[in-house]
């Protein structure tokens, strides 16, 4: 089928070379000509495992473009909006206007039959708007809402082989619904379940899910800070209450707490959307994931600080990690940039490393000291902090680090290594939620 997808960025460059992947002919559109140029050199623009050679492959083939004017979607009979929608720099709700650029910019290459389909993570109600906005600019073409899941770090394979698909659709509109079958064809003939529904239940599966997540991880924090205040550790408690197969393990790592561009500003457009609507008491606690969340930071901090005998001032501090998660080079909304930059502007001679997000990190905070080399940024540290847990750091060796470091303090803000291996080799070492 062809098929476009307006906006490259994250999600609109994975779904657009996954479709391509399975056969489709594909283009993907960005107002950003730089990006273009990039993708269409095969490169992306951002760091995802396995997205390279996908994009590669899929251009080889033939089934993949990509172009900066909108006229290039003629043709296609299905066409995806997956651009961002970021909070509000001054509220927490989620800016929709690049959702309602995006349509706008699509209508007059609409043709009858075509149909448009919303990936973005919107607010509830915003479909309802856009499908008249489509009927009307467009006669004859129609609105879908396609929620995605994927997880930055697994995105091709979230793509290719979704856990569920979720069709929210106008009543009665049976060829919308076929017409995702026939998009997604191989994950329907793969037995993925689907879930054909309206609009608003479509919208609201997706804030609600990353909703559920974030408090999953802020219950498991608040767990943390009453381990902290009674001696009890979080991750046995976690790896014990995770046996429940009704709890399950999954989402239960205590530590720094979430960021990203998803979890943190999902749950602040779901509160802000909840009270437009007259039901922000059912969310109000959101409020409260959100608080035990930042809290987490603070804590990382004052943890650093303890430990370094209540002063930061002129103290060498190592920082790995500073994307928001690791096999990511994005740093929107890190906890582990956050403190790196908490911690320098207490006083403390940051150093900061990460396997992927140095650039991406040292376009936000120029002012930061960075190391992209593990060894060079440990030596002479006071305190080591593990912010984000990459497979090369959780692998670290306490006696090779121990051997750079002015003095062996290890703060694992993921709790992620092993306390007695590295106290076997001389180390102190604290974590949150941790004796
Ligand atoms: C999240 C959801 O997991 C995806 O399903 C969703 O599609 C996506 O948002 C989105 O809305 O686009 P992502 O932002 O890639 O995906 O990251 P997650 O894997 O959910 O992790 C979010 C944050 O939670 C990270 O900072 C991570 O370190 C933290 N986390 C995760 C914990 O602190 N503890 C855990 O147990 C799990």
């Amino acid at each position: 089928m062809k098929i476009s997808v307006i906006g490259c960025g994250y999600l609109g460059t994975v779904h657009a070379a996954c479709l391509a992947e399975l056969g489709h002919d594909v283009i993907g559109i960005d107002v950003d000509q730089a990006k273009v140029d990039l993708l269409s050199a095969g490169r992306p623009p951002f760091y995802e495992p396995g997205l390279p050679e996908l994009l590669r492959s899929a251009m080889a083939s033939g089934r993949l473009a990509f172009s900066s004017d909108i006229a290039a979607v003629a043709g296609s009979r299905v066409h995806f909006v997956a651009v961002g929608t970021p909070q509000l720099a001054n509220s927490n709700a989620a800016d929709v206007g690049y959702v309602d650029a995006a349509v706008e910019s699509l209508l007059p290459h609409l043709a009858p039959g075509d149909l448009v389909v919303g990936k973005s993570t919107v607010p509830v109600g915003t479909a309802e708007r856009l499908a008249d906005v489509v009927t009307e600019g467009a006669p004859g073409a129609r609105l879908a809402w396609n929620p995605e899941f994927l997880r930055e770090g697994f995105a091709v394979k979230d793509t290719v082989a979704p856990d569920r698909l979720v069709y929210g659709i106008a009543a009665g509109d049976s060829t919308a619904e076929a017409l995702l079958d026939e998009v997604y064809a191989t994950a329907v003939g793969n037995g993925t379940p689907r879930v054909v529904t309206n609009y608003a239940t479509a919208e609201l599966v997706k804030v609600s899910a990353n909703a559920f997540l974030a408090t999953k991880i802020s219950f498991i924090n608040a767990m943390a800070e009453v381990a902290e205040a009674t001696g009890a550790d979080v991750t046995q408690l976690a790896d014990a209450i995770g046996y429940d197969a009704r709890i399950g393990r999954r989402f239960l790592n205590a530590g720094l707490g979430f960021g990203g561009g998803c979890l943190p500003k999902d749950i602040r457009g779901f509160m802000a959307r909840a009270e437009e609507l007259g039901v922000d008491q059912a969310l109000s606690f959101l409020h409260e994931v959100d608080a035990i969340n930042l809290r987490r930071r603070e804590r990382m901090v004052d943890l650093t600080r303890e430990v370094l005998g209540g002063q930061l001032d002129g103290k060498r501090i190592t920082v790995l990690g500073l994307a928001f998660k690791p096999d990511s080079d994005d740093v929107r909304d890190s906890p582990a940039l956050d403190v790196a930059v908490r911690l320098a502007e207490l006083g403390a001679e940051v150093v900061a490393s990460d396997p992927q997000a140095v650039e991406t990190a040292r376009r936000r905070y120029p002012q930061l000291r960075y190391l992209a080399d593990v060894e060079d940024a440990v030596r002479g540290a006071d305190a080591v902090l593990l912010l984000t847990e990459w497979k090369e750091y959780r692998d670290l060796d306490p006696d090779r680090v121990g051997s750079l470091v002015a003095r062996k303090s290890i703060l694992d803000g993921r709790n992620c290594l092993d306390p007695v291996q590295w106290r076997a080799a001389g180390w102190q070492y604290r974590a949150l939620g941790r004796p």
